[in-house]
């Protein structure tokens, strides 16, 4: 069973020239991968994100930050895209614009098709020489843990952004500016508490937008969206796409 969707969201949607998206850990729920702050099964119910995804809890022991992210990217590779991936990559062919911003850095959104997805928070399996920043490739020649930099020696970092790190600006004002100029907004899996993620919303409602937030559960943006949605992303956006022609 789904929730009843109005029309309102059909009608605006068919009128909308551009559209953006913003995705959070969410979207990825129904491919089993856990979301950040579910109390039970959440990435940080057993850890507290200080301890892990920060420059400075990998400086004070690089090997555990490395082994976690190493889990974390087998647990991706074990998964696959859902019906919200996929829909959400089918979607983009049927608007004049359509940009796709995500705070996951999981690639689902690309392994479902969907092309220049703005990645703020990075990607899982890019990999960075933690003294020097520079990109080195997806596969590491080193048999250390973790493995290091074969122009420094340095340690080699995973190609996410951490807590007290800051996104890309380039990225950031390329999801501004979707944002701003987006007829409709949807908003989706995210709990709305990162920043500057979490204000893009805000920036696309002053600009205009209709703002949709799909989440079985309320978020800090309940008062800000012209429509919530309470359901799992998969089923909502598998029947958006399915009764959108
Ligand atoms: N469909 C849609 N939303 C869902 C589903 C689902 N099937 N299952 C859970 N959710 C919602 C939860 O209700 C919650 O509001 O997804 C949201 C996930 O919230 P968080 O775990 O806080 O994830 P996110 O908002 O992406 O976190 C932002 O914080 O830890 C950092 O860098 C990390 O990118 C992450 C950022």
């Amino acid at each position: 069973m789904m929730i009843e969707i109005p029309k309102i969201l059909l009608e605006t949607l068919r009128d909308a020239k551009a559209v953006a998206v913003l995705t959070g850990a969410g979207i990825s729920a129904e491919s089993g991968i856990p979301t950040f702050r579910d109390a039970q099964t959440g990435l940080w119910a057993r850890y507290s994100p200080e301890d892990l995804a920060t420059p400075q809890a990998f400086h004070r022991n690089p090997r555990m930050v490395w082994e976690w992210y190493q889990w974390r990217r087998q647990l991706v590779l074990e998964a696959t895209p859902n019906a919200g991936h996929l829909a959400l990559a089918a979607m983009a062919d049927r608007f004049e614009s359509f940009r796709l911003i995500t705070q996951n850095v999981d690639g689902l959104h690309q392994r479902a098709g969907s092309k220049d997805v703005l990645e703020l928070h990075g990607n899982l399996f890019r990999n960075l020489c933690f003294r020097e920043g520079i990109e080195l490739g997806p596969s590491l020649d080193s048999p250390e843990i973790p493995p290091r930099c074969p122009h420094c020696g340095g340690p080699i970092r995973p190609g996410v952004i951490w807590f007290g790190e800051n996104v890309s600006e380039s990225l950031y004002e390329e999801s501004l500016e979707a944002c701003r100029r987006a007829d409709v907004l949807l908003v989706i899996g995210t709990s709305g508490l990162v920043h500057p993620a979490a204000g893009l919303p805000a920036k696309a409602k002053q600009a205009g937008a209709f703002v949709v937030e799909i989440n079985p559960e309320p978020t800090p943006l309940n008062t800000l969206v012209d429509l919530s949605l309470r359901d799992k992303s998969g089923s909502v956006l598998a029947w958006i796409l399915e009764n959108l022609s």
